[in-house]
């Protein structure tokens, strides 16, 4: 039986993670933060809460790191942890490099330390692209990040691609497209819209309030994305892999597909900020664009080649934007019946 270790197991990807590896048959260890209200929510959402063991853990605490990692006999280290609001890394650019920069290069030389045998995966990520200079984007593509989170993650990137090289560490970095789920944090765009859209198809009145319309990105399924996780650290030699779907889809085309799957017809009209949409069917308002949702810097197309974790590691996405769409929209709707 393998042991693993997921930072962030409390999160999206943590949970379905923690899933996959219990189904596999691993011991499953994971690192929650301290915060005043502990949620094992989405653990418990997919039935395995009761089968993982949960630590005390945080990025920024070294020592914490270094007990943990001394304590759990781990074969595989997940880092999935991280500020992962992209929007929110302007107002918290200090806190976000501390955790999704300083705090991978804390986790890699502690296992360098302690356990350099250890397998390890970092969650680097498609932001890293930013002012695109490539499509589609895959590993070679130079990055050119557009937010301190991005900026942060790059970091993150190149320090696990030098452990690897530096120290032989079977240490592989994970550049993920945007994945989504049921169990997405509620200020994501696409829960965003699922869960407004579900409130106003069960009768609600609120339009939901976006930002910049015509930014594309590159939708896959959670669930499908921890599988190609697990597969980079079931190779002989380590190394850096895009995970994505090779779709681009507008955040408008991801409204009307969530509209679609909620039995509304939408009919879109104006521009910019005095664009909405209204469905034909109800007269009700849908979306109205706010200002406050703009970025000060905007990635503003996203569409990946998998081409070599396909290759190499049979790795394929099972679920369309379509689907994602339809699947979270219906879960927020049954959620609310
Ligand atoms: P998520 O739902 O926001 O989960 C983030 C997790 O990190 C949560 O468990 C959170 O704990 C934990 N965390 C935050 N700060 C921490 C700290 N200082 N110390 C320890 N844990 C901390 O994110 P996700 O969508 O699952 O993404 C997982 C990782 O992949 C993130 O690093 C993200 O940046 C990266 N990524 C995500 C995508 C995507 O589209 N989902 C794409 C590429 C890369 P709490 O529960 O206490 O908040
Ligand atoms: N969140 C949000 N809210 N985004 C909006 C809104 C809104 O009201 N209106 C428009 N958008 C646009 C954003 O400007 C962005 O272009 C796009 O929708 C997607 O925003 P998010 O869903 O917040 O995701 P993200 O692409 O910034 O970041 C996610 O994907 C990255 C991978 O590319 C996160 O999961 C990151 O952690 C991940 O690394």
């Amino acid at each position: 039986m393998k042991t693993a270790f997921i930072t962030g197991i409390t999160g999206q990807d943590g949970a379905y993670l923690a899933k996959l590896l219990v189904e596999k048959g691993y011991k499953v260890h994971g690192g929650v933060r301290r915060i005043s209200h502990p949620e094992l929510g989405r653990l418990e959402a997919l039935g395995v809460a009761k089968d993982v063991h949960i630590h005390d853990f945080d990025l920024t605490e070294p020592n914490n790191i270094y007990r943990v990692i001394r304590d759990v006999a781990m074969d595989e280290f997940y880092n999935l942890a991280g500020q992962s609001f992209v929007g929110a890394s302007w107002e918290l650019p200090i806190y976000t490099s501390d955790v999704d920069a300083m705090g991978v290069a804390r986790v890699l030389d502690t296992l360098r330390t302690l356990r350099p045998e250890t397998r390890f995966y970092q969650a680097s990520t498609s932001e890293m692209f930013g002012l695109v200079q490539e499509v589609p984007q895959r590993e070679t593509t130079q990055l050119h990040p557009r937010s301190p989170y991005g900026v942060a993650k790059v970091y993150g990137h190149f320090i696990t691609m030098n452990y690897r090289e530096s120290f032989g560490m079977h240490a592989s970095s994970g550049i993920l497209f945007n994945h989504e789920s049921p169990l997405r944090g509620k200020e994501f765009v696409t829960r965003k819209i699922t869960l407004a859209l579900a409130k106003l198809a069960h009768g609600g009145v609120d339009a939901v309030q976006l930002g910049n319309m015509d930014a594309r990105r590159d939708w896959g399924f959670s669930g499908d994305y921890v599988e190609g996780m697990w597969r980079m650290l079931q190779q002989d030699v380590a190394d850096d892999y895009v995970l994505a779907t090779n779709t681009t889809t507008t955040i408008r085309d991801f409204v009307n597909y969530a509209a679609d799957a909620l039995g509304m017809d939408l009919a879109w009209d104006g521009e910019g900020v005095a664009e909405t949409a209204t469905d034909r069917k109800s007269g009700k308002r849908v979306v109205e664009i706010n200002e406050k949702f703009f970025r000060p810097a905007e990635v503003e197309l996203l569409i990946g080649d998998a081409r070599k974790a396909r290759e190499k590691l049979g790795w394929t996405p099972k679920v369309d934007v379509r689907e994602l769409a339809q699947m979270m929209a219906k879960s927020d709707f049954d959620a609310l019946l």
